[in-house]
This record gives structure tokens, sequence and C-alpha cells, in this order.
């Protein structure tokens, strides 16, 4: 995972892989959004050790959206995709679709354990990611966005309305730029105070993300309410013993 091309620090890399093995649910480990295969070596390393099926992994490899590294190149990371899951000798064990995930989304009907969320980071794009995926999860699964805490607009917010909002969702909190939360719609409300003490926090970013980029001293505020946002790396079994309770 570390050779790999790609944005993932070593603290979210590692919080991936507790993901797709710990996950207390069955079903399918989806990624959106692979670039040239740094998360998607990741979570196939763990599949493949584990037996947990192939990782399904969609992108149409052409950077479309706006909030895309080298958008508007021209330039394909398909190839460097390829690559990295061959260095990583994990090929097999990736079912890679050249899509966007909205056509994916057309036939789908498994259940899905871990979704994690890394396409496009416009708000449109991160709201119809969760839209089209969530009625698949299973209870138990996670959901995982990434680059909650950049000032694109989609994943801070899809975190905040969508997930820490939910009483469809339990235990939730952030690694590094990774926001997470579990689907338990059974007993989700015994996390709201929880989920709200991190709204709050995660309501102080908004502004910023909202209007212009941040600049000088806005980002500098900006930068300060961060930084209060609880995003340090998780123990393994302090986080296990924060999900387990859905088996
Ligand atoms: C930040 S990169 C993903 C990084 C990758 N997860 C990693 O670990 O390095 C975002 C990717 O999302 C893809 N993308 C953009 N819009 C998408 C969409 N609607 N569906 C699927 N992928 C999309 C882009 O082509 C780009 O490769």
């Amino acid at each position: 995972m570390r050779a790999a091309p790609g944005f993932l620090t070593e603290r979210e890399g590692r919080f991936l892989a507790l993901v797709a093995a710990c996950a207390p649910a069955g079903g399918t480990i989806l990624e959106i959004g692979s670039f040239k295969g740094k998360s998607t070596v990741g979570l196939a390393s763990v599949a493949q050790r584990y037996d947990l099926g192939p990782v399904v992994a969609v992108d149409p490899h052409s950077a479309p959206a706006v909030t895309d590294f080298g958008h508007g190149s021209g330039q394909s990371s398909w190839n460097d995709f390829q690559a990295s899951l061959r260095s990583a000798g994990v090929e097999r064990t990736v079912e890679a679709h050249r899509a966007y995930s909205r056509d994916l989304a057309r036939g789908w009907t498994r259940p899905i354990r871990f979704l994690w969320i890394d396409g496009d980071h416009t708000y449109r794009g991160a709201k119809e990611d969760i839209d089209l995926f969530r009625p698949h999860l299973v209870p138990g699964a996670i959901v995982a966005l990434h680059d909650v805490l950049h000032t694109f607009e989609g994943p801070v917010r899809v975190f905040a309305e969508e997930l820490l909002d939910s009483d469809d969702f339990g235990p939730a909190g952030l690694c590094g730029s990774i926001g997470w939360a579990q689907y338990r719609p059974h007993d989700g409300s015994t996390w709201r105070g929880a989920r709200r003490a991190l709204r709050r926090r995660i309501s102080r970013l908004l502004p910023f993300v909202l209007g212009p980029e941040p600049k000088g001293w806005r980002k500098l505020r900006y930068k300060l309410w961060r930084g209060l946002v609880p995003h340090d790396a998780v123990k393994p079994e302090d986080w296990l013993a924060l999900v387990r309770g859905a088996w």
C-alpha cells in the first residue's frame, strides 16, 4: 500500500485495513474512487489474506470531477491503477469497474459491509454516492468518506448531514481525514449524544467549505477549528469494542 501512488496517510491506510478486516457484518467491500490504487491495494491485501472475497472498485479513471487531481488534463489513471494491483499481487482480488459510481449502482444488488467513498468530492457527487448505495448497507456495516477535514464541500457535509445527524448510524468518528460511521438502524439512537457532540465540532467547519476557498486569516481560523476535531489514530482494540455490539 505504501508503494502505490496516492494521497492516503499511513494512519488512514491502517484504519482502512482495520475496517476491511473487522467491520462486523457480512457482504462486499465497495470502493468508490480508486485513482492509482493506493486504497484499493490496502483493502484487497486484507481481503485476500482473510478470504473476504473480491473488493469492488469503481472509477472511470478519467478524473471527471472538478475536485479530482489532474481534472481536465485528459490523463487516465487506469494503467497506473493496474500496475499497483499487479505489484502488490492483488489483481485477482479486485473486481474493477471502469465506470461512474452511478452506473455501477444501476444494477447493484449485493449487500455491503464496508462502503468507502473517495470519488467525486463535490456535494452533489458525495451525496449521490451515499444515496445510491445506502439501501444496500447491512446492519453493522461501516461507511467511510475521505477528505472530511479538507475544504471540499462534499465529504464534510455528507458526513455531518447524512451520517452524524441520522439515528440509522451508531458509533462514528474520524481517523486522519477519514470520517466513518457504523450503520446501526436498530439501535443507532443510543449513540445520538456522541454523534451530536462530534457534529458540533464539524459544524464549525461548514462555513469555510460553503464559501470561497479560505485564505489568510480565514484559513488560519479554519485550521484552528479543524485541529479541535478529534482525528487521532485509532487503537484497534478500542475501535472493535465500539463497533462489535452489532454482532
Ligand atoms: C481522490 S481520488 C481516489 C484516491 C484513491 N482512493 C487513493 O487511495 O489514492 C478520486 C478518484 O475518484 C474518481 N471519480 C470521480 N468521480 C467519480 C464517480 N462519479 N464515480 C467513481 N469514481 C469517480 C476519479 O477518477 C479519481 O480517480
